[in-house]
């Protein structure tokens, strides 16, 4: 089946099979590589996106249903400057270690902070709870949001 979607603010018109994945969509079809395939159970978070502003595991998340919808992954929003952001940060506090989770958490990221220029530590680690970082402890990443948001709200 044919589908069309918005990818990073451009439209995407892509043969899909209807069983097959946001994911798979994105990383084989459309070569959005920096999307990570981790669990494929909907677990780690690393394949996280935002469909609609929201973040979804794409590795669970049909591609049919994105049809119509706006989806945004790293590649995209890493251009703007909130992403740009939090991607500085997370260099800069050690919040990157292998990078393999870094993708999902800008993601999710992203999402809170259009959301809430000041999340305390509670919001974040709820909002977190579906990304797993297997390398940093998770302090260097939340040192970066907060560094993020001091920036951000010229703290
Ligand atoms: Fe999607 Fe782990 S790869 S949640
Ligand atoms: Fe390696 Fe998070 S930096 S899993």
């Amino acid at each position: 089946m044919e589908m069309t979607f918005t990818v990073n603010g451009t439209q995407a018109k892509v043969e899909i099979d209807p069983a097959e994945t946001l994911l798979g969509v994105l990383r084989e079809r459309l070569r959005l590589t920096g999307t990570k395939e981790g669990c494929n159970e909907g677990e780690c978070g690393a394949c996280t996106v935002l469909v609609d502003g929201l973040p979804v595991d794409s590795c669970i998340y049909s591609a049919a249903a994105t049809g119509g919808r706006r989806v945004e992954t790293v590649e995209g929003l890493t251009l703007d400057e909130l992403g740009r952001d939090l991607q500085a940060a997370f260099v800069a506090a050690g919040g990157v270690q292998c990078g393999f989770c870094t993708p999902g958490f800008i993601a999710t990221l992203v999402s809170v902070l259009r959301e809430n220029e000041a999340p305390s530590e509670d919001d974040l680690r709820t909002a977190l709870a579906g990304n797993i970082c297997r390398c940093t402890g998770y302090s260097q990443i939340l040192d970066a949001v907060a560094a993020t948001v001091s920036r951000r709200n010229g703290r």
